[in-house]
């Protein structure tokens, strides 16, 4: 029968407990959440900051739509704006706003490498952990994709010594997403000058939460040399959506002469550009927040030790839980839930074959007793 497949797919994942759904979620802020009426304790949101919670200013007048792509008429002051912001407070020559990190991420990589001829002679060495959108821009593009070993700075060395590729392109992430550890951003710089090669780093978790005024990875691990291309994203700390990719003057014109998600997708909305700028703004002063967050962490980190719960090497909000099995995990999940807890069941193909995780994201909007609740209950359901 035609498209048999699509059902055999299914019946497979359901099998294998990878079967993926989605909930109706009726209210949620960085903290709580509400599913079918029942309402839990939130380790879920990547909010970090508990910004969600807050509103921007609710008097703007700004458009909601933008009417067309960026390259028609749909590139207006409010974009232009939070560019221009971005740009000043990292120190790029310009920046390219997305609808979505996704979008930026895939669309940036194949557009980088849209000339066949050079992509024949262009390598894209990336870390094994990193998120789809970055791995599909590469698969998608005409260049060589070379993965190296998560955070391992001597495997990528030797893969760069081997590689003969005239153009080389290192892609990593300033916060791993389901590992929440960080990336060694200062080696990564050094050997990309080493080697020639442009640095890409996609700060979707940093941004916000890591830094003094909150800029993310790149402020809080490097002190001159910024990578050549940076992505961050506003679903997460900054609790709107969409993302901006920054760089030289040089390398966002390219960009706006080829990447096709940019040229062929109706332009970020101008009322989520002033929005989302506002936010940014608030985002460089909330030290509380940060602090908050941070404390968080620190808590959770130490309960959870005390309990004999093994977390992994991260001190940002993504702490996870790896318990290996789908099945248990999934279980796992479904035992927190029953005591109002929400948090999710990471499963493969996200994360590696027996490696099924919980995925804990604390946020700046916990409390104390949240985190102990958090903790005592864990206890229970992984054992
Ligand atoms: C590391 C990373 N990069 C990019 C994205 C995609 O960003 P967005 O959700 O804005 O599409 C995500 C997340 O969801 C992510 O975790």
């Amino acid at each position: 029968m035609p498209f048999d497949f699509i059902k055999t797919h299914l019946q497979a994942r359901q099998q294998d407990a990878l079967l993926r759904k989605r909930h109706v979620v009726q209210q949620a802020t960085a903290r709580t959440i509400t599913v079918s009426n029942k309402a839990y304790l939130n380790f879920a949101s990547n909010d970090y900051l508990g910004f969600g919670d807050e509103a921007v200013n609710l008097n703007d007048s700004h458009a909601l739509g933008s009417h067309s792509s960026a390259l028609v008429t749909g590139y207006q002051a409010q974009q232009k704006a939070l560019e221009q912001y971005l740009c000043e407070q990292f120190g790029y020559g310009a920046g390219m706003l997305f609808n979505s990190g996704f979008s930026a991420n895939s669309s940036v990589i194949k557009a980088l490498f849209q000339d066949k001829a050079a992509a024949q002679n262009s390598a894209i060495f990336q870390d094994k952990l990193n998120h789809a959108s970055l791995i599909d821009g590469a698969m998608h593009s005409n260049a060589a994709l070379v993965r190296f070993n998560h955070n391992d700075m001597n495997h990528l060395r030797s893969r760069l010594e081997k590689s003969k590729a005239q153009n080389k392109l290192i892609i990593s992430e300033g916060v791993f997403s389901m590992d929440g550890d960080t990336a060694p951003l200062k080696e990564l710089l050094a050997l990309a000058k080493q080697h020639n090669a442009l640095l890409m780093i996609d700060d979707a978790h940093g941004f916000g939460a890591l830094g003094k005024t909150g800029l993310g990875s790149c402020e809080a691990f490097i002190t001159q040399t910024l990578p050549d291309i940076l992505v961050i994203t506003f679903g997460k700390a900054v609790a709107s959506s969409g993302a901006c990719v920054l760089g030289s003057k040089q390398f966002i014109d390219y960009m706006l002469q080829f990447n096709r998600d940019y040229t062929y997708s109706t332009a970020m909305s101008p009322l989520m550009a002033s929005h989302t700028l506002a936010r940014i703004k608030s985002i460089k002063t909330a030290d509380d927040k940060r602090d908050k967050l941070n404390a968080n962490i620190a808590l959770f980190k130490q309960l959870a030790k005390s309990h004999n719960i093994a977390v992994m090497k991260s001190n940002t909000a993504i702490q996870p839980i790896v318990l290996g099995c789908a099945e248990q995990t999934l279980q796992a999940a479904d035992k927190l839930k029953q005591q109002g807890i929400w948090l999710t069941a990471i499963r493969p193909p996200t994360v590696a074959h027996n490696t099924s995780r919980l995925r804990i994201t604390l946020t700046a909007a916990h409390t104390e007793q949240d985190i102990t609740y958090l903790v005592k209950h864990l206890v229970g359901a992984i054992a």
